[in-house]
């Protein structure tokens, strides 16, 4: 890059002089179609709680959805993330209730889709919410097994898609799951759900609050590095998406986002195909609880959000969603 130009001919405060300057220049902003917010949602009726990592967050009951949805409407945002906290009791090795019909994730979808038919709904393919052992696939011999993972994905799916959801984001890091998926889809003439993979999938220390928000934190034992990618590496992020794109993908995801822009930015450049990024649990946490101290201002949120946008993400899944869709006229 040839930078041309010099002092005292050439002053760059000059454009930073005034406030509409400032924005008449401005590269990157956020819209409101920019933004995803991810809900989570917990059995019995007409509660809001609180949720101990993730201040700001709350887990609703199915009948109480339409309290976050008025707003999530009111200030259009166009996509919501499900996420279930599944009680102790319905979880086993085999993750099942993740197929079953009458599953939180089922019943939200059907009454997100009654009751706000115009707000776009994707949810997560893993079995995490489900097992007990907090692994994003089934255990067989000691080991996450990938291709018995993957029959029970494909299902998961199906009902996903049966149910009314839009956009299917598989987010279990099992290799071949989204070809799979798409044919499945596909056979059932499901041509319009998407595929969203979470692509790239860093075994993250960032997760622990979200695995806290789903009750999956006590029970998970040892970490996900077996399937999910080492934060030391670059290269497999874009054998990743490269395999995904081949396989079906319609869009990719990588999480956590802040702290891998580098990637986001790569990925941009290389493949032609939307990318997506997610401001994980303790990404937002983080900022949250800075806030809440009074160590960051408000402005932080949306400085980390304009980051994702300069270095190519298209859309940002956030918790911040709705405190910034608030904001932006
Ligand atoms: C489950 C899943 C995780 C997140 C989204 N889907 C956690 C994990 O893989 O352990 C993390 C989201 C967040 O931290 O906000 N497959």
């Amino acid at each position: 890059m040839k930078i041309v130009g010099s002092y005292p001919k050439t002053r760059l405060r000059r454009l930073r002089k005034s406030k509409w300057k400032r924005d008449l220049i401005a590269e990157y902003n956020i819209s409101r179609n920019d933004l995803i917010l991810p809900i989570f949602i917990r059995e019995g009726k007409n509660k809001i709680e609180s949720i101990k990592t993730m201040p700001g967050v709350y887990r609703y009951t199915v009948d109480k959805l339409n309290i976050v949805l008025k707003q999530v409407k009111k200030y259009n945002i166009p996509l919501v993330a499900i996420f279930p906290y599944t009680p102790k009791n319905k979880k086993n090795n085999l993750g099942t209730e993740a197929l079953n019909p009458n599953n939180l994730v089922c019943k939200s979808i059907r009454y997100i889709k009654k009751k706000f038919p115009k707000i776009g709904v994707m949810c997560d393919v893993a079995l995490d919410p489900y097992t007990s052992h907090g692994h994003d696939g089934i255990i067989i011999n000691n080991k996450i097994d990938n291709d018995e993972t993957n029959k029970i994905l494909i299902k998961q799916a199906l009902l996903q898609a049966k149910m009314g959801c839009d956009i299917i984001a598989p987010s279990d890091m099992m290799d071949g799951r989204i070809g799979l998926i798409r044919k499945a889809l596909d056979k059932k003439k499901y041509y319009d759900v998407s595929i969203l993979s979470y692509a790239v999938k860093y075994a993250s220390s960032f997760y622990g609050p979200f695995r806290e928000a789903v009750g999956s934190k006590s029970q998970l034992k040892k970490d996900k590095k077996t399937y999910q990618m080492d934060f030391r590496n670059s290269n497999e992020a874009f054998r990743e998406v490269g395999f995904d794109i081949k396989e079906g993908a319609d869009m990719v995801m990588v999480k956590p986002g802040m702290i891998y822009l580098d990637i986001i930015k790569k990925i941009k450049d290389n493949f032609k195909i939307p990318v997506l990024a997610y401001q994980v649990s303790g990404e937002y946490s983080s900022i949250k609880y800075a806030i809440e101290n009074k160590v960051l201002d408000e402005n932080s949120i949306l400085e980390s959000i304009v980051a994702f946008k300069r270095a190519g993400a298209c859309a940002i899944i956030t918790y911040f969603a709705l405190d910034i869709a608030k904001k932006i006229k």
